[in-house]
């Protein structure tokens, strides 16, 4: 019998689909993973086999084969732990497979059964909710799951927990969505003295929108005067806030499932990277301009950056989005910031 539980694999801002598919066939005893797994997902084997250890079950001694579909979509990320330990507790009867077909699954497994945190569930959450199906996370991020509305979440501490909710000796108690944070009070325009047309540019561009440089000599006050930007942008609509959300959640910085209101603010240092501004890296990362979005990326000491660095923010600040292309996909993350520069 094949069990098949769903879970995600995130490319960019999208959570596509993926379905694990178990199988235990006779022969000699092996578990194997496929399905264009990277390391952290074939790394996955141990940690589920030690995390059903942990409940006190053993392996069957039959040939397992995992199978990630669809099979030409690489897999990247630990997120696929809960899903493939459930698909493999289905097959093995210990789990009905079919409680299981309500729910997307994501979750990184600990040796001793415990969950631990993967980014990206807020996409997951939401991903679920469109396909009318509930989601199983780890317990903490329940609070960040739970933004997505209308979707039954079960956030579980551990393996042991998950298998007696679904079995239904104790059930876990819904998750509620995370605080929203209040804004953090920055430096105020107030300390500036003087710079009355400077002040001015300010304020028009914070109200407006637009792209901001800054010239003068040092010591003048620019740096104090875009730190001061924060505190006179206008708040996040909750829609925009959710936007801001889902890019901070795949970059695994939504800690604790707190979601702003405040408009991001990246300060990059002018040694950054091209990777570590526009995204990219071997794991697909959102980059400075992206964690950026619908806010201010500041860039202090314009022409000390790499040249080819300023060269690749030509095209997300026209297009407001990055596209990452890789060799086996292309990623595409939001980029609608407005540029404050500072050069002497
Ligand atoms: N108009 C001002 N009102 C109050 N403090 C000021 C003003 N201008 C400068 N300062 C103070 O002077 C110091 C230097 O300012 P700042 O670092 O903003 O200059 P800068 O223009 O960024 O210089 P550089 O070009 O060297 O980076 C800071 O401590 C800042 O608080
Ligand atoms: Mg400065």
């Amino acid at each position: 019998m094949v069990a098949t539980v769903s879970t995600v694999a995130y490319l960019g801002l999208e959570a596509r689909g993926v379905e694990v598919q178990c199988q235990l066939v006779p022969g000699l005893p092996n578990f194997i993973v496929v399905g264009l797994p990277d390391k952290a997902v074939a790394e996955s084997r141990e940690r589920v086999r030690n995390a059903i250890a942990a409940i006190g079950l053993s392996l069957p001694p039959k040939r397992i084969t995992v199978n990630l579909s669809p099979a030409d979509l690489p897999k990247e990320g630990s997120h696929y732990d809960l899903p493939i330990a459930l698909a493999l507790l289905g097959a093995m009867g210990v789990i009905d497979a079919e409680t299981l077909s309500g729910y997307v699954v994501v979750g990184e497994l600990g040796l001793d059964g415990r969950t631990a945190p993967s980014p990206g569930v807020l996409l997951a959450a939401l991903h679920a909710g469109e396909q009318d199906m509930g989601l199983v996370c780890p317990v903490a991020q329940g609070a960040e799951a739970a933004w997505a509305g209308q979707v039954e979440v079960v956030a579980a501490p551990d393996l042991l927990s998950l298998l007696n909710h679904f079995k239904g000796t104790s059930a876990l108690s819904p998750p509620q969505p995370g605080a929203v944070d209040a804004p953090v009070r920055t430096a105020d325009l107030k300390q500036v003295k003087g710079q009355e047309t400077a002040k001015r540019a300010i304020e028009i561009a914070a109200a407006g929108g637009h792209n901001l440089l800054m010239v003068g000599p040092p010591g003048a006050g620019k740096s104090l005067m875009a730190s001061c930007l924060p505190g006179i942008l206008p708040e996040l609509t909750p829609g925009e806030a959710l936007e801001t959300s889902m890019v901070a959640s795949v970059a695994g910085t939504l800690e604790g499932g707190r979601i702003s209101r405040a408009r991001p603010f990246r300060t990059p240092h002018h040694s950054a990277s091209m990777a570590a501004l526009v995204g990219g890296g071997l794991r697909v990362r959102p980059g400075e301009v992206s964690m950026a979005h619908l806010g201010v990326l500041f860039l202090d000491e314009l022409p000390e950056f790499q040249r080819a660095v300023l060269d690749s923010l030509r095209q997300p600040l026209e297009t407001g989005e990055v596209t990452v292309a890789r060799a086996n996909a292309h990623v595409t993350f939001p980029a609608r910031v407005k540029c404050v520069t500072h050069v002497n």
